[in-house]
């Protein structure tokens, strides 16, 4: 096919779209089925929080006027949610779109993008499509990041660093006094991202950083967190970070007038109001991870380590896609790791109480049969 249009980058020809976990609604269309259950993409099982539900509702009748662009009340929240002031903290359309963003600011044509890999795609993604290239470093056999080995790539082409901590889809995290040995030997300039979309579940574990300490102690770190998750609002699309004021600034240069609505920002300020259901989550995630492992490692398979709210199963040998079109055909939806070198994997993201009964039991009649 001869081609009219050029990017402006060749990164993009070669770009495959991200694909995220299946919809609920796709599925349906495809396949005539009594039920359907989705484990596929981190969401909280339990629903949104309703202190944020209750905000969103009161805030959809306000929705002809325009979102408040410097997303003024949320900052302030956050600012006093996490103890850091106001002028270091960003708003982002999901945590993603700062992803992106710092990936638009700092990355251009012959720079790195530096991460270890298997990890969240889109740092790769993003590198490509703004015509950057990626060092992508293996991780150990247990699936850890090797922040040395990280470290130990870094060149003069570096122009900014991933780690997600704890990191998807691997569940694993680094210490913090790795981090803190980590970001010594980072150059002065090169921003380093540090990714904690999934820090409340595993904020209990000692040894485990809070990324806003480093920024407290004057660290030139990025860290991105994320309402998708524990709050339950990932349909929202809402995520922070707190950066170095120059960085914030650079960001508030490039990111759309009106990034987040309105009904978003008033959901994510009450969320953070909202600790009774943030324990609920953990309550029953913990539960449920512990569950599921229990039972999947009795039907002979193994589970990396996780400190998330999703599971990464080796099948023992058999193939990921393989069981994850089985469990389609049942109505359910896990994610195939194969697009993340992984393809004897699946990762699945604990649901309700029934709902893990009938992954568990259909997960057994596939081994089984
Ligand atoms: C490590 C990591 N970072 C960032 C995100 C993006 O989350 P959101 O854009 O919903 O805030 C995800 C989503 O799965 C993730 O796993």
């Amino acid at each position: 096919m001869s081609m009219r249009f050029r990017p402006a980058h060749p990164g993009i020809d070669n770009l495959m779209p991200y694909s995220g976990g299946k919809p609920i609604g796709e599925l349906a269309r495809e396949k005539n089925l009594p039920r359907i259950i989705k484990l596929a993409s981190n969401e909280n099982p339990l629903g949104a929080s309703p202190k944020a539900l209750e905000a969103a509702r009161k805030a959809v009748e306000e929705v002809h006027r325009y979102p408040d662009g410097a997303h003024w009340e949320l900052k302030e929240k956050l600012s006093h949610h996490l103890g850091i002031p106001r002028e270091m903290i960003v708003v982002g359309n999901g945590s993603n779109e700062i992803l992106e963003l710092m990936t638009q600011i700092f990355l251009s044509e012959g720079g790195h993008s530096l991460y270890a890999w298997p990890t969240f795609v889109v740092y790769r993604l993003a590198a490509l499509a703004h015509g950057g290239e990626v060092v992508e470093i293996p991780m150990d056999e247990s699936l850890r990041f090797d922040l040395g080995r990280l470290a130990e790539a870094i060149t003069q082409r570096t122009r900014l660093i991933f780690v997600s901590n704890p990191n998807n889809p691997t569940g694993t995290i680094v210490t913090s006094s790795e981090v803190r040995t980590f970001m010594e030997k980072i150059p002065e300039g090169v921003p380093f991202v540090l990714d904690e979309a999934y820090f409340e579940f595993a904020r209990h574990v000692p040894e485990f950083p809070d990324g806003m300490d480093f920024l407290r102690e004057g660290w030139p770190v990025v860290v991105v967190r994320t309402f998708s998750k524990i709050y339950g609002l990932a349909g929202l699309r809402v995520g922070y970070a707190a950066v170095p004021e120059e960085i914030a600034r650079l960001i508030e240069k490039v990111r759309q007038p009106f990034n987040v609505n309105h009904v978003s920002q008033a959901a994510a300020i009450a969320a953070l109001d909202d600790e009774e259901f943030v324990e609920r989550t953990l309550t029953h995630n913990r539960v449920e991870m512990a569950r599921i492992q229990e039972a999947v490692e009795g039907m002979g398979l193994s589970v990396t380590p996780s400190f998330t709210n999703f599971l990464l199963i080796d099948l023992a040998g058999r193939d990921g896609q393989d069981v994850y079109n089985r469990l389609l055909e049942k109505g359910i939806i896990v994610r195939p790791m194969a697009a993340y070198g992984l393809p004897g994997t699946i990762r699945v993201t604990p649901g309700l109480v029934s709902e893990n009964d009938l992954f568990l039991e259909a997960l057994e009649d596939i081994l089984e049969g």
